[in-house]
């Protein structure tokens, strides 16, 4: 079986998570996660990085301390990971589904602008929904597969209407727009460590914000808002977010690879596009203008996406379709969605994600593609 996107575990991960083991640092202290947030920091040039247990926790910490909750919108697209509408419900607001470009997988941001002047107003420096004088307290764009929207225009459409960014980057560490990294733009970015991401720690998560209190209030959050460091003291309802240190030497590792990984990434991209141009009715995800992607999974469209998905299956050639859209999930198919052309629903219908796993050979990447091109030679 050629894998879809499994773990490159090639560095200094065993050396370590040895020296956890040994000393005894394993759990919520420890020299590791200091150190994995200070590597991630420095790589993405963020002031501030907060590890967490995983990326939806990075995300739900985000939603409370901006004080999202109960009664509010927040605005995010349609065909995500569920992980990002689960964040938004555990806060007890309610997403509010856009739909996305059906060239870039990414909000369709001529509809965000229609929507934002057509259907909201401004009332004392917050947007409201019209039909239901709701507040929309927040915006996550989600980095769908490491590629993003044009982050200037986002931004400027946030801006003008009083919505905080939280960007939704699990998928996107080391991609970058107009040289700035992905989790940078909003008031916070988040990261996922999950074992099919660029680089993992099994489960993990890392929460960025340019914002000092942010950033101390984010720590104490997801450390159970322990005020003491002796007595058993808290001055809020926290959480068990935290990051434990044998997973963070896993991370320390991951990170001295991953200038590596990327390289990997982007050579696999280009040699997927190079052999699968015009071969059947493929199209490719299409790059926004000013991004420089982490190509961490690849992925196309193609209207005979069922019958491809069981003959590469068959053969050993592990692919996956992509995510259902919100608006097909039980829990989420009642939401508000604004669309035109429900591109969400279309590219889902013909999506499929290939071998990506950064290590395969060369040899196993012409063996995915000689079997794509088989299927349409049949
Ligand atoms: C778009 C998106 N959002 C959120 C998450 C949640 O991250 P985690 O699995 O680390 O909780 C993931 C990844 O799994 C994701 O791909």
């Amino acid at each position: 079986m050629i894998p879809l996107s499994i773990p490159h575990l090639a560095g200094n991960e065993w050396t370590y998570v040895k020296e956890c083991l040994d000393t005894g640092w394993v759990s919520t202290a420890g020299a590791y996660v200091g150190k994995f947030e200070d590597a991630i920091a420095n790589f993405t040039g963020s002031r501030y990085a907060i590890s967490c247990m995983n990326g939806t926790a990075g995300l739900h910490t985000a939603m409370n301390l901006l004080g999202i909750g109960t009664g509010d919108y927040v605005l995010a697209p349609n065909l995500t990971f569920v992980a990002t509408l689960n964040a938004i419900s555990y806060t007890k607001a309610e997403p509010l589904l856009l739909d996305i470009d059906p060239e870039s997988w990414q909000l369709d941001l001529d509809l965000l602008e229609r929507f934002l002047k057509e259907d909201t107003y401004l009332q004392d420096g917050v947007c409201i929904l019209k039909a239901d004088d709701r507040r929309i307290a927040a915006i996550m764009p989600v980095h769908v597969l490491g590629n993003m929207c044009d982050m200037d225009r986002l931004m400027q459409l946030a801006e003008r209407h009083r919505l905080p960014v939280i960007e939704d980057s699990t998928e996107a560490l080391g991609s970058t727009y107009r040289g700035r990294h992905a989790g940078t733009f909003g008031v916070f970015g988040t990261s996922s460590f999950n074992g099919n991401k660029i680089i993992t720690t099994g489960g993990g998560g890392m929460l960025f914000t340019q914002d000092e209190a942010l950033a101390t209030r984010a720590k104490h959050l997801t450390t159970t808002a322990k005020t003491d460091p002796l007595d058993y003291f808290h001055d809020e309802v926290g959480y068990n977010y935290r990051l434990v240190n044998v997973l963070a030497a896993i991370g320390l590792a991951q990170m001295e690879q991953l200038p590596e990984l990327i390289n990997y990434k982007k050579r696999m991209d280009a040699f997927y596009r190079e052999q699968l141009a015009g071969v059947g009715d493929i199209e490719f995800q299409q790059v926004t203008e000013g991004v420089d992607p982490n190509c961490w999974l690849f992925t196309f469209r193609t209207g005979r996406m069922r019958e491809l998905l069981t003959y590469l299956n068959d053969r050993g050639v592990q692919s996956r379709p992509f995510w259902t859209p919100m608006n097909q999930l039980p829990m989420y198919a009642g939401l508000r969605y604004v669309t035109e052309n429900r591109n969400a629903n279309r590219v889902h219908a013909t999506a499929i994600s290939i071998p990506s796993s950064s290590g395969l050979s060369e040899a196993q990447l012409a063996e995915v593609v000689d079997t794509i091109k088989a299927f349409y030679q049949e």
